[in-house]
């Protein structure tokens, strides 16, 4: 058996939080090895990179979640309880109940809402000095998010709401004034949640019984009992909370169409480039810089030797750009989508393998559509100046955008405009 590359220094927690989405990339190419063990938050890890690290990664005979994720995960981004850290069975049910939720026709309800919400957008930018898309990109899925999911939300706490959901995902990196503030977050965006729940149960409300806000608070599990209040308000956010987290990939999209102006037209003419322009949007910008889990029972891999209970780091952003799976990874090119024979492996950047059976995130098809929807909107549309502005972005901040938010000025609807 090969002995595991190991990186320099006693604990890489600090490298890791200055270096950010570069981390894995680095030691990576300074120890020439796809696999590495270190020590973060004073515990041995092993990390790994690329497709078929992927796959041995989703394997739920090989890897178990139970106790790999860090505390402060909990406290802030998913919430106590939540899916995320479960297994076997119990993970199975769970994850039924979301997936039950995010059918093709209700697919279709969240991209007619999350458009709907752009167009009243659109009116009041032609009559803005200037527009900062990642700021309306987050307004608009919190209001077509709360809307699909049943969950009433007032015009009086829109941007109060929508700041706890962005606080709660930009909480991850490794600053601790933003943990704070996504802590902070959390324990109002549950109590508002867990009211609902309660007023669900009660009769108060009555949203439609295929929303989030129905199925978290009615459903019942298999010893017959309802989730109690504080699970259900912390799934209930999982369900479409994490759709706010868009909002950093639809600033990119259009940054992107900024940088590439060939691919504005392609986006006017043919009707398949948006879901490639998403897609490779999707690969090619940072948002989930890795994924955590732990050994469940000893095997080997490459040679290597994985031993029971060790935690395993799985490089997302290195995996998407990682050379053996893509051609000149590191350039923007949406034509690669075209004809993709598809891998549930090399491009994982909401995770990897089943939906179904696996952790792959249960929010992929709307976060895809309204991408593609939101791309062949602004070029068919819109027109609009981008002004001179930082539009350079930090791989070191997770997760990160465009240092000026992405400024828009004289906003105008096409004359064709639908
Ligand atoms: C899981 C990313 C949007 C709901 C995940 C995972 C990632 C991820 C990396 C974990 C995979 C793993 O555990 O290995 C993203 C990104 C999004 C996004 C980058 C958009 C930019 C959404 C949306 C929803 C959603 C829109 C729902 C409305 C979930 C749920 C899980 C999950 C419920 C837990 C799945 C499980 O543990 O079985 N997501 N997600 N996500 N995501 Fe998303």
């Amino acid at each position: 058996k090969k002995p595991v590359p190991r990186a320099k220094g006693i604990d890489n927690s600090l490298t890791l939080i200055k270096e950010g989405f570069q981390f894995l990339p680095n030691q990576r190419q300074e120890l020439g090895s796809d696999i590495f063990e270190t020590r973060l938050l004073g515990k041995k890890a092993v990390c790994i990179a690329g497709e078929e690290a992927s796959e041995i990664f989703y394997d739920t005979e090989k890897f178990k979640r139970e106790g790999a994720m860090p505390k402060p995960f909990k406290m802030s981004l998913f919430g106590e309880g939540s899916l995320h850290g479960m297994d076997g069975e119990a993970h199975l049910n769970r994850k039924r109940t979301f997936l039950s939720m995010f059918t093709p026709d209700r697919v279709e309800d969240l991209k007619r809402m999350a458009i709907k919400h752009l167009d009243e957008k659109v009116s009041k930018w032609e009559h803005a000095d200037e527009v900062v898309i990642f700021d309306e990109m987050q307004e608009i899925l919190a209001r077509a998010g709360c809307e699909w999911a049943g969950v009433p939300l007032e015009e009086e706490e829109v941007k109060q709401r929508t700041r706890e959901m962005i606080d709660m995902i930009d909480s991850f990196g490794g600053s601790l004034s933003r943990f704070k503030d996504g802590k902070i977050a959390r324990n109002s965006h549950e109590a508002w949640l867990q009211d609902i729940v309660k007023g669900v149960r009660k009769g108060k409300m009555s949203p439609k019984p295929n929303t989030a806000a129905y199925i978290m608070s009615h459903h019942r599990e298999n010893n017959g009992k309802r989730f109690d209040k504080e699970i259900a308000a912390v799934e209930l956010s999982n369900s479409f909370r994490p759709l706010l987290a868009t909002a950093y990939f639809l600033t990119f999209g259009v940054l992107a169409m900024h940088e590439h102006p060939e691919t504005v037209e392609k986006l006017k003419q043919n009707p398949k480039y948006s879901h490639m322009f998403a897609q490779e949007t999707r690969r090619y910008y940072p948002f989930v810089p890795a994924m955590v889990a732990k050994v469940k029972k000893n095997f080997t891999f490459k040679g290597y030797k994985f031993k029971k209970d060790t935690l395993v780091v799985l490089d997302i952003f290195g995996t998407n750009r990682h050379p053996d799976s893509w051609d000149d990874a590191d350039s923007f090119i949406p034509e690669r989508f075209d004809g993709w024979k598809g891998s549930p492996f090399s491009f994982i950047p909401q995770g990897g393998g089943d939906h179904h059976t696996g952790h792959r995130c249960a929010g992929e098809w709307l976060t895809v559509i309204v991408m593609s929807s939101f791309f062949e909107f602004f070029a068919k549309n819109l027109t609009y100046d981008v002004p001179e502005q930082d539009l350079s972005f930090s791989l070191e901040r997770m997760p990160t955008f465009p240092n000026s938010r992405l400024v828009i000025k004289n906003v105008k609807k096409a004359a064709d405009y639908e």
